[in-house]
């Protein structure tokens, strides 16, 4: 049974990498960065990103949670994802998340023979004894744009781009910081990972790159 860990920063590529290692070994993928985005959105959608018990109420949602409530484009946004790295610091809705990454793990690797997880902690923390493990990494521009890219709009002028690329890069910044600097699980590559720069090359590159490993 095999566990292949992807971590790495947002936009880094480790999301087209785990569907495409899906398709490739029929290994279910379970992009855990939707749990956090899920229990964000509940907050924003029920207007208590302010409240004095967010970290219980995080907890609650999070006990509530489904994996089939996961396919929901609007958990994509920036805000959603902005407001999902603020509670993914609260270590007791990471510890409950933590199980729910697990259960996937375990019953899939018993069902399909092996289970793919991407996220921020899952070479150092979910998954220690992968058989894999990934940290995907690429600048801040080159993960903005690709960002602006998956948002396929049409701008009229080209400062509205520069604009909205600018905004891109400032909330990855924070997004990053965040990830990178809280106490519990920060985002690190794990001491056996393959660390791999997707700055220069392609989603297919990379791609050959990890099966070829
Ligand atoms: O991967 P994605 O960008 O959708 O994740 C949204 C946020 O959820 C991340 O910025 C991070 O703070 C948090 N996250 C986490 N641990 C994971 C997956 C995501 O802390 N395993």
């Amino acid at each position: 049974m095999i566990e292949i860990a992807i971590d790495g920063t947002a936009a880094s590529g480790k999301g087209t990498l785990g569907k495409k290692l899906s398709n490739k070994y029929s290994f279910p993928y379970l992009d855990t960065g939707m749990l956090y985005r899920k229990v964000a959105h509940d907050l924003i959608k029920n207007k208590i990103t302010n409240s004095k018990n967010l970290e219980k109420n995080c907890c609650d949602f999070a006990k509530k949670l489904t994996f089939k409530e996961l396919k929901n484009e609007n958990l994509r946004s920036e805000d959603v994802a902005k407001f999902a790295s603020k509670i993914a610091t609260f270590s007791s809705l990471r510890n409950i998340l933590d199980e729910k990454q697990k259960e996937f793990n375990d019953l899939n690797k018993k069902q399909f023979g092996g289970c793919i997880l991407d996220g921020r902690d899952i070479g150092t923390k979910i998954l220690p004894n992968a058989d894999f493990k990934f940290f995907i990494t690429a600048s801040l521009e080159v993960r903005a744009k690709r960002r602006l890219l998956e948002k396929n709009i049409s701008f009229l002028h080209e400062n509205d781009e520069k604009c909205m690329l600018h905004n891109l890069m400032n909330d990855m910044r924070e997004r990053d910081k965040l990830d990178i600097n809280r106490k519990s699980s920060p985002l690190a590559p794990a001491k056996d990972a393959y660390i791999i720069d997707t700055s220069l090359i392609t989603a297919q590159e990379l791609f050959l790159k990890v099966t070829n490993i």
